[in-house]
Protein backbone atom coordinates (compact mmCIF):
# COMPACT_ATOMS: atom_id res chain seq x y z
CA UNK A 1 0.00 0.00 0.00
CA UNK A 2 1.54 3.54 -1.37
CA UNK A 3 2.17 6.06 1.79
CA UNK A 4 1.14 8.80 -0.05
CA UNK A 5 -2.53 9.67 -0.51
CA UNK A 6 -2.47 13.63 0.66
CA UNK A 7 -1.97 15.33 -2.56
CA UNK A 8 -3.30 13.77 -5.15
CA UNK A 9 -5.60 14.80 -8.58
CA UNK A 10 -7.42 13.28 -11.23
CA UNK A 11 -5.39 12.29 -14.30
CA UNK A 12 -2.07 11.72 -12.58
CA UNK A 13 -1.37 8.37 -10.39
CA UNK A 14 1.85 7.58 -7.96
CA UNK A 15 2.61 10.93 -5.37
CA UNK A 16 2.66 14.49 -6.00
CA UNK A 17 5.93 16.35 -6.13
CA UNK A 18 7.58 19.60 -5.55
CA UNK A 19 10.69 20.53 -6.63
CA UNK A 20 12.16 23.22 -4.40
CA UNK A 21 15.37 24.53 -6.74
CA UNK A 22 15.34 25.28 -10.08
CA UNK A 23 18.89 25.73 -11.30
CA UNK A 24 20.11 23.39 -14.37
CA UNK A 25 19.32 20.42 -12.06
CA UNK A 26 16.02 21.20 -10.50
CA UNK A 27 14.80 21.71 -13.67
CA UNK A 28 15.76 18.54 -15.25
CA UNK A 29 14.25 16.69 -12.35
CA UNK A 30 11.37 18.69 -12.40
CA UNK A 31 11.49 17.44 -16.59
CA UNK A 32 11.64 14.18 -15.56
CA UNK A 33 9.27 13.95 -13.08
CA UNK A 34 7.01 15.77 -15.63
CA UNK A 35 7.98 13.52 -18.23
CA UNK A 36 6.68 10.41 -15.71
CA UNK A 37 3.34 11.12 -15.65
CA UNK A 38 3.52 12.48 -11.78
CA UNK A 39 1.66 15.46 -10.81
CA UNK A 40 4.86 18.43 -10.55
CA UNK A 41 4.65 21.43 -8.44
CA UNK A 42 7.29 23.72 -8.52
CA UNK A 43 9.15 27.10 -7.01
CA UNK A 44 12.23 28.86 -7.05
CA UNK A 45 13.62 31.77 -5.03
CA UNK A 46 14.08 33.84 -7.59
CA UNK A 47 11.06 34.29 -9.73
CA UNK A 48 10.69 33.38 -13.42
CA UNK A 49 12.98 30.23 -14.17
CA UNK A 50 9.64 27.83 -13.50
CA UNK A 51 8.47 29.27 -16.94
CA UNK A 52 9.33 26.47 -19.28
CA UNK A 53 8.13 23.67 -16.42
CA UNK A 54 4.96 25.44 -16.10
CA UNK A 55 4.33 25.50 -20.11
CA UNK A 56 4.85 21.94 -19.74
CA UNK A 57 2.60 21.13 -17.41
CA UNK A 58 4.02 22.05 -13.69
CA UNK A 59 2.49 23.72 -11.42
CA UNK A 60 3.81 26.94 -10.27
CA UNK A 61 3.94 27.40 -6.08
CA UNK A 62 4.48 31.44 -5.41
CA UNK A 63 6.25 29.87 -1.74
CA UNK A 64 8.34 27.14 -1.18
CA UNK A 65 5.60 26.20 1.79
CA UNK A 66 2.48 26.85 -0.95
CA UNK A 67 4.66 24.03 -2.92
CA UNK A 68 5.48 21.58 -0.04
CA UNK A 69 1.76 21.58 0.53
CA UNK A 70 0.54 20.90 -2.25
CA UNK A 71 3.10 17.78 -2.40
CA UNK A 72 3.27 14.01 -0.89
CA UNK A 73 7.18 14.31 -1.56
CA UNK A 74 9.38 17.92 -1.86
CA UNK A 75 12.74 17.09 -3.51
CA UNK A 76 15.08 19.99 -3.08
CA UNK A 77 18.53 20.34 -4.71
CA UNK A 78 19.61 24.19 -4.58
CA UNK A 79 23.83 24.88 -4.28
CA UNK A 80 24.40 23.37 -0.58
CA UNK A 81 22.98 23.14 2.56
CA UNK A 82 22.98 26.38 3.73
CA UNK A 83 21.05 27.07 0.71
CA UNK A 84 18.37 24.09 2.23
CA UNK A 85 18.42 25.84 5.37
CA UNK A 86 17.00 28.89 3.91
CA UNK A 87 14.12 27.24 1.35
CA UNK A 88 13.31 24.52 4.17
CA UNK A 89 13.80 25.92 7.79
CA UNK A 90 11.40 28.52 7.98
CA UNK A 91 8.33 27.85 10.22
CA UNK A 92 5.60 28.12 7.59
CA UNK A 93 7.69 25.42 5.31
CA UNK A 94 8.36 23.18 8.49
CA UNK A 95 5.12 22.89 9.19
CA UNK A 96 3.56 22.20 5.26
CA UNK A 97 6.30 19.62 5.41
CA UNK A 98 5.24 17.59 8.27
CA UNK A 99 4.15 13.99 8.21
CA UNK A 100 5.21 14.33 4.44
CA UNK A 101 8.39 12.84 2.75
CA UNK A 102 11.56 15.06 1.73
CA UNK A 103 14.38 13.79 -0.72
CA UNK A 104 17.08 16.30 -0.47
CA UNK A 105 19.60 15.93 -3.46
CA UNK A 106 21.68 18.85 -2.43
CA UNK A 107 25.56 18.32 -2.27
CA UNK A 108 27.36 19.21 0.77
CA UNK A 109 29.12 17.51 3.65
CA UNK A 110 28.39 14.11 5.38
CA UNK A 111 28.01 16.29 8.60
CA UNK A 112 25.09 18.50 7.08
CA UNK A 113 23.35 15.79 5.73
CA UNK A 114 23.48 14.06 9.35
CA UNK A 115 22.39 17.84 10.45
CA UNK A 116 19.77 17.83 8.08
CA UNK A 117 18.21 14.05 8.63
CA UNK A 118 18.26 15.26 12.86
CA UNK A 119 16.16 18.22 12.24
CA UNK A 120 13.48 16.50 10.14
CA UNK A 121 13.05 13.80 12.33
CA UNK A 122 12.73 16.51 15.14
CA UNK A 123 10.14 17.84 13.22
CA UNK A 124 8.36 14.60 11.56
CA UNK A 125 9.15 15.37 8.19
CA UNK A 126 10.24 11.85 6.83
CA UNK A 127 13.53 12.41 5.31
CA UNK A 128 16.29 11.00 2.57
CA UNK A 129 19.52 12.08 1.48
CA UNK A 130 20.72 11.96 -2.02
CA UNK A 131 23.58 13.00 -4.11
CA UNK A 132 23.55 12.67 -7.92
CA UNK A 133 26.66 11.66 -9.51
CA UNK A 134 26.12 12.45 -13.02
CA UNK A 135 25.19 15.70 -15.08
CA UNK A 136 22.05 17.49 -15.51
CA UNK A 137 21.57 16.29 -19.19
CA UNK A 138 21.69 12.65 -17.42
CA UNK A 139 18.46 13.01 -15.71
CA UNK A 140 15.44 10.50 -16.96
CA UNK A 141 17.57 8.73 -18.56
CA UNK A 142 19.58 5.37 -18.48
CA UNK A 143 22.73 7.00 -18.06
CA UNK A 144 21.41 8.85 -14.66
CA UNK A 145 22.83 8.24 -11.01
CA UNK A 146 21.69 8.42 -7.53
CA UNK A 147 23.20 7.42 -4.39
CA UNK A 148 21.19 7.76 -1.21
CA UNK A 149 21.25 7.36 2.56
CA UNK A 150 18.48 7.36 5.21
CA UNK A 151 15.48 4.67 6.45
CA UNK A 152 15.54 1.80 3.94
CA UNK A 153 11.52 2.12 4.48
CA UNK A 154 11.34 6.32 2.98
CA UNK A 155 13.96 4.87 0.40
CA UNK A 156 11.28 1.97 -0.86
CA UNK A 157 8.51 4.19 -0.65
CA UNK A 158 10.25 6.66 -3.07
CA UNK A 159 10.87 4.12 -5.73
CA UNK A 160 7.96 6.00 -7.86
CA UNK A 161 10.06 9.05 -7.95
CA UNK A 162 13.10 7.29 -8.43
CA UNK A 163 11.44 5.48 -11.35
CA UNK A 164 10.96 9.06 -12.71
CA UNK A 165 13.95 10.01 -12.19
CA UNK A 166 15.53 7.47 -14.36
CA UNK A 167 19.03 6.15 -14.49
CA UNK A 168 20.27 3.85 -11.20
CA UNK A 169 19.45 4.22 -7.40
CA UNK A 170 21.57 2.97 -4.71
CA UNK A 171 20.70 2.49 -1.38
CA UNK A 172 23.80 3.30 1.09
CA UNK A 173 22.92 2.54 4.22
CA UNK A 174 20.50 4.24 6.75
CA UNK A 175 23.24 6.58 8.04
CA UNK A 176 22.31 9.78 6.77
CA UNK A 177 25.96 10.63 5.77
CA UNK A 178 26.48 7.70 3.86
CA UNK A 179 25.81 9.63 0.34
CA UNK A 180 27.12 12.77 1.14
CA UNK A 181 30.30 10.39 2.08
CA UNK A 182 30.50 8.62 -1.45
CA UNK A 183 29.75 11.98 -3.19
CA UNK A 184 32.56 13.52 -1.45
CA UNK A 185 35.24 11.28 -2.33
CA UNK A 186 33.75 10.84 -5.96
CA UNK A 187 33.93 14.43 -6.40
CA UNK A 188 37.67 14.54 -5.10
CA UNK A 189 38.67 11.80 -7.78
CA UNK A 190 36.68 14.22 -10.25
CA UNK A 191 38.45 17.16 -9.31
CA UNK A 192 42.09 16.08 -9.02
CA UNK A 193 41.91 14.66 -12.47
CA UNK A 194 40.20 17.76 -13.70
CA UNK A 195 43.37 19.77 -12.21
CA UNK A 196 45.64 17.22 -13.80
CA UNK A 197 44.19 17.65 -17.11
CA UNK A 198 43.83 21.65 -16.88
CA UNK A 199 47.56 21.77 -15.84
CA UNK A 200 48.33 19.23 -18.76
CA UNK A 201 46.63 21.35 -21.07
CA UNK A 202 48.81 24.08 -20.22
CA UNK A 203 51.97 22.58 -20.27
CA UNK A 204 51.19 20.95 -23.18
CA UNK A 205 50.18 24.06 -24.99
CA UNK A 206 53.77 25.06 -23.91
CA UNK A 207 55.31 22.70 -25.18
CA UNK A 208 53.50 23.27 -28.71
CA UNK A 209 50.91 19.99 -28.09
CA UNK A 210 47.40 21.37 -28.80
CA UNK A 211 44.34 20.03 -26.71
CA UNK A 212 43.08 18.41 -30.00
CA UNK A 213 46.01 16.49 -30.77
CA UNK A 214 46.24 15.59 -26.50
CA UNK A 215 42.69 14.32 -26.01
CA UNK A 216 42.82 11.07 -27.73
CA UNK A 217 45.83 9.85 -25.87
CA UNK A 218 44.11 11.25 -22.58
CA UNK A 219 41.36 9.11 -23.00
CA UNK A 220 43.56 6.28 -23.19
CA UNK A 221 45.04 7.42 -19.91
CA UNK A 222 41.39 7.62 -18.47
CA UNK A 223 40.80 4.13 -19.44
CA UNK A 224 44.20 3.06 -17.66
CA UNK A 225 42.17 4.00 -14.38
CA UNK A 226 39.40 1.53 -13.98
CA UNK A 227 41.21 -1.40 -13.31
CA UNK A 228 43.90 0.28 -11.09
CA UNK A 229 40.96 1.85 -8.86
CA UNK A 230 39.92 -2.13 -8.31
CA UNK A 231 43.53 -3.63 -8.02
CA UNK A 232 44.09 -1.13 -5.66
CA UNK A 233 41.21 -1.09 -3.99
CA UNK A 234 42.03 -4.95 -3.08
CA UNK A 235 45.90 -3.73 -1.84
CA UNK A 236 44.26 -1.37 0.22
CA UNK A 237 41.20 -3.85 1.88
CA UNK A 238 44.64 -5.85 2.59
CA UNK A 239 47.21 -3.78 3.14
CA UNK A 240 49.69 -4.53 0.84
CA UNK A 241 50.19 -1.68 -1.29
CA UNK A 242 52.03 -3.78 -3.63
CA UNK A 243 54.54 -1.67 -5.61
CA UNK A 244 55.51 -4.26 -7.79
CA UNK A 245 55.81 -2.50 -11.38
CA UNK A 246 55.63 1.12 -10.41
CA UNK A 247 56.95 1.41 -7.07
CA UNK A 248 56.83 5.16 -5.49
CA UNK A 249 60.37 5.39 -6.06
CA UNK A 250 59.99 5.04 -9.88
CA UNK A 251 56.94 7.23 -9.35
CA UNK A 252 58.44 10.46 -7.78
CA UNK A 253 60.80 10.46 -10.53
CA UNK A 254 57.94 10.87 -13.15
CA UNK A 255 56.02 13.37 -11.36
CA UNK A 256 59.39 15.66 -10.51
CA UNK A 257 59.87 15.72 -14.51
CA UNK A 258 56.69 17.29 -15.09
CA UNK A 259 57.08 19.64 -12.22
CA UNK A 260 60.72 20.37 -13.83
CA UNK A 261 59.05 21.34 -17.67
CA UNK A 262 55.83 23.06 -15.95
CA UNK A 263 58.26 25.40 -13.58
CA UNK A 264 60.54 26.13 -16.66
CA UNK A 265 57.86 27.50 -18.57
CA UNK A 266 57.09 29.47 -15.64
CA UNK A 267 53.38 27.57 -14.83
CA UNK A 268 51.83 26.85 -11.42
CA UNK A 269 53.14 22.82 -10.55
CA UNK A 270 51.17 23.12 -7.29
CA UNK A 271 49.06 20.33 -8.19
CA UNK A 272 51.81 18.11 -9.09
CA UNK A 273 54.11 19.52 -6.17
CA UNK A 274 51.50 18.33 -3.49
CA UNK A 275 51.10 14.54 -5.33
CA UNK A 276 55.26 14.60 -5.44
CA UNK A 277 55.51 15.80 -1.82
CA UNK A 278 52.79 12.57 -0.66
CA UNK A 279 54.89 10.43 -2.37
CA UNK A 280 57.81 11.32 -0.99
CA UNK A 281 56.80 11.29 2.41
CA UNK A 282 55.93 7.83 1.98
CA UNK A 283 59.11 6.91 0.66
CA UNK A 284 60.77 8.98 4.12
CA UNK A 285 58.94 6.37 5.62
CA UNK A 286 59.76 3.67 4.31
CA UNK A 287 57.56 2.99 1.74
CA UNK A 288 59.20 3.43 -1.31
CA UNK A 289 58.88 0.16 -3.01
CA UNK A 290 55.36 0.21 -2.35
CA UNK A 291 52.60 1.25 -4.96
CA UNK A 292 51.35 5.02 -5.16
CA UNK A 293 48.34 4.06 -3.28
CA UNK A 294 50.18 3.93 0.36
CA UNK A 295 50.35 7.35 0.55
CA UNK A 296 46.27 7.03 1.55
CA UNK A 297 47.43 4.89 4.19
CA UNK A 298 50.23 7.49 5.09
CA UNK A 299 48.18 10.28 4.98
CA UNK A 300 45.47 9.37 6.82
CA UNK A 301 47.92 8.23 10.01
CA UNK A 302 47.22 10.96 12.85
N1 LIG B 1 24.27 20.67 -12.59
C1 LIG B 1 24.76 19.45 -12.53
O1 LIG B 1 25.09 18.86 -13.57
C2 LIG B 1 24.87 18.75 -11.19
C3 LIG B 1 25.37 17.42 -11.16
C4 LIG B 1 25.43 16.75 -9.95
C5 LIG B 1 25.02 17.37 -8.78
N2 LIG B 1 24.56 18.66 -8.84
C6 LIG B 1 24.14 19.30 -7.57
O2 LIG B 1 22.79 19.74 -7.67
C7 LIG B 1 22.63 20.91 -6.85
C8 LIG B 1 21.98 22.00 -7.70
O3 LIG B 1 22.83 22.28 -8.77
P1 LIG B 1 22.39 23.16 -10.02
O4 LIG B 1 23.20 22.69 -11.17
O5 LIG B 1 20.92 23.18 -10.19
O6 LIG B 1 22.87 24.66 -9.73
P2 LIG B 1 23.48 25.42 -8.46
O7 LIG B 1 24.06 26.66 -9.01
O8 LIG B 1 24.36 24.54 -7.66
O9 LIG B 1 22.18 25.80 -7.59
C9 LIG B 1 21.29 26.74 -8.07
C10 LIG B 1 20.03 26.73 -7.27
O10 LIG B 1 20.29 27.02 -5.88
C11 LIG B 1 19.37 28.06 -5.49
N3 LIG B 1 19.87 28.81 -4.36
C12 LIG B 1 21.13 29.26 -4.13
N4 LIG B 1 21.19 29.91 -2.94
C13 LIG B 1 19.94 29.88 -2.41
C14 LIG B 1 19.38 30.37 -1.20
N5 LIG B 1 20.11 31.00 -0.28
N6 LIG B 1 18.05 30.15 -1.00
C15 LIG B 1 17.32 29.49 -1.91
N7 LIG B 1 17.79 28.99 -3.08
C16 LIG B 1 19.10 29.19 -3.31
C17 LIG B 1 19.27 28.90 -6.76
O11 LIG B 1 18.19 29.80 -6.65
P3 LIG B 1 18.22 31.20 -7.46
O12 LIG B 1 17.84 30.87 -8.87
O13 LIG B 1 17.24 32.03 -6.75
O14 LIG B 1 19.64 31.72 -7.36
C18 LIG B 1 19.07 27.80 -7.78
O15 LIG B 1 17.76 27.28 -7.73
C19 LIG B 1 24.02 21.29 -6.32
O16 LIG B 1 24.17 20.83 -5.01
C20 LIG B 1 24.96 20.56 -7.28
O17 LIG B 1 26.21 20.24 -6.67
C21 LIG B 1 24.47 19.36 -10.00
Amino acid sequence: MSTYSTARSAGHSGPAVAVLGLGPMGRALAGALLDAGLRTTVWNRTPGRDRELVARGAAGARSAAEAAAAADVTVVCVVNYDAVDAVLRPDGVTAALEGRTVLNLTADTPARARDTAAWAAAHGIRYLDGAIMTPAATIGTPDAVFLHSGPEGTYRDLLPVRDALGGTHTHLGEEPGRAAAFDIALLDVFWTAMAGWAHALAVARAEGVTARELAPFARGIGAVLPPVFEETARDVADGTYSGEGNPLTSAVSSMAHIVHVSESHGIDAGVMRAAEGMARRAIGLGHGTDGFVRVAEVIGRH
